[in-house]
């Protein structure tokens, strides 16, 4: 069931696809850059928790983003990606979707926590590399089907600028051998241990009855040194990644927990890990990337779901935590206590927070600006005054929403541009939440009493 958070998360980043980054310049807020517009403090806020995350001095902490609904507490989150970059792990989930999987709720958290930890492997590995200048792929008749031809083995000869050498090669590697379709003039790896072959691309000095006018595959000079090697091979995972790996594998647990269908990995697995890992790292061969995990709107987790987070804050494995809430002071869930934001009182004392504040009329037209242009919608300018005016006073969320319907109005009377008009239709049609709500109520009265 991942997977459906998996899919969730790409959603929700594609409202924010205009932001790049947190737009500073040495550590200072630019008024409009990378996508983001005002919100200074929070954004020279969140530069610094970006510097500390890559410095790896935030593992463990956690951060809120509070301030009123449409004010960036989201778009700030994913501009903190993009700046992590991509060897960094961000996973974003929503509060609500820890109840919405077929899993226990602190199991998705878990789960969610550990997809933010990275671990970069570094494997050193023998390969013989070179140009293949001849091959004769053996083949010899399938053990049980007496008409069919199957490769048994294959005769290869390497070359680099130094050494040319002959192999023969059993049939897994002839296999890979014909699955990567290598042929004379490739420049190709052959993992010693394994066998598993890579193709490189075309060898710049393939010899000319093999060179062709118009090739795919991209060129490569001719390896030099010699033909067996000794490569570092560096590959990001996550621990996560790790555990999933493990359970599947683990004979015991397959068979006690079941394989692929419950996604629930048994904590056994994870203690394994996480010891392997340790192990890695102190044998020089794994480094640990702490990551972030943002959890937005957090005021819909519960008591049991925030008590878990503050122990699982505390382990030793453990990425920042990035919470963000509009909510003011309310009844955490699942009790009676009602506290800042909905969050327990001692989770509260261990944030750092960085507060959202509303945006000026000007700040608000910029925005519906570059989301325009994002979305290829071009407004005339009441289209534009009338979306400011309703990101002021209704929420900069409802406005920035309008902005595709409003297109499509326009396209059906016949118009690329949209006009004041448009957007009227556009805001008749689709009503914001404070609207809904006030309808419900209506409808509410109306039909149960
Ligand atoms: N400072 C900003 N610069 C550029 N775009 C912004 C900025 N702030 C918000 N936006 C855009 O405005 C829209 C609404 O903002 P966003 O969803 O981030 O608000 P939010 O604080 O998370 O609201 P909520 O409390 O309702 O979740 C989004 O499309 C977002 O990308
Ligand atoms: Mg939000």
């Amino acid at each position: 069931m991942s997977r459906v958070v998996e899919a969730r998360r790409w959603e929700r980043i594609g409202a924010h696809s205009h932001i790049k980054g947190l737009g500073l310049k040495d550590g200072k807020a630019l008024p409009v850059a990378a996508g983001m517009v005002g919100q200074l403090q929070a954004r020279e806020a969140a530069g610094i928790i970006v510097s500390m995350v890559k410095e790896g001095k935030m593992a463990g902490r956690a951060v809120l983003l509070a301030g009123p609904p449409g004010t960036g507490k989201t778009a700030l989150a994913s501009a903190i990606a993009k700046e992590l970059g991509e060897d960094v792990p961000f996973m974003m989930i929503t509060a609500s979707e820890i109840y919405s999987a077929e899993m226990k709720k602190t199991e998705v958290l878990m789960q969610a926590m550990r997809k933010a930890i990275g671990v970069r492997l570094k494997e050193v590995r023998k390969i013989y590399e070179g140009m293949v200048t001849d091959l004769e792929i053996k083949t010899g008749r399938h053990p049980y089907n007496p008409y069919q031809q199957v490769p048994i083995g294959a005769k290869l000869r390497l070359k680099t600028s130094n050494e040319e050498r002959t192999f023969n090669v059993d049939e897994t590697v002839a296999q890979e051998l014909i699955v990567k379709g290598v042929s004379r003039g490739d420049v190709i790896w052959i993992d010693a241990e394994t066998g598993r072959v890579t193709k490189l691309g075309r060898c710049t000095e393939a010899p000319e009855e093999v060179k062709y006018d118009i090739e795919a595959a991209p060129r490569v000079p001719l390896p030099g040194g010699s033909i067996a090697k000794e490569r570092e091979f560096v590959h990001t995972v996550t621990l996560h990644d790790l555990d999933e790996t493990r359970a599947q594998r683990g004979s015991v647990f397959t068979l006690l927990f079941g394989g692929r269908e419950e996604r629930e990995i048994p904590p056994e697995v994870r203690q394994d890990v996480d010891e392997k890992v340790k192990r890695w790292v102190e044998e020089g061969r794994a480094e640990i990337i702490p990551g972030v995990l943002f959890i937005d709107e957090v005021s819909a987790l519960d008591i049991e779901a925030f008590s878990f987070l503050g122990r699982a804050m505390e382990a030793e494995l453990a990425p920042v935590i990035i919470l963000a809430t509009n909510r003011g002071v309310t009844k955490v869930r699942g009790t009676d206590i009602v506290s800042p934001h909905g969050i327990p009182l001692d989770l509260l004392d261990r944030l750092l927070i960085i507060t959202t504040r509303e945006y000026t009329e000007d700040e608000v037209r910029e925005i519906l600006k570059i989301r325009a242009a994002e979305e290829g919608v071009q407004l005339e300018e009441g289209a534009l005054s009338l979306l400011v005016k309703l990101g002021v006073e209704n929420s900069l969320r409802y406005a920035v929403q309008l902005l595709t319907p409003s297109l499509e109005v326009a396209k059906l009377r016949g118009r690329d541009k949209v006009s004041l008009e448009d957007v009227e239709e556009a805001r008749r049609l689709f009503v914001d939440v404070k609207q809904s709500m006030a309808y419900l109520k209506e409808y509410e009265e109306k039909m149960l009493k």
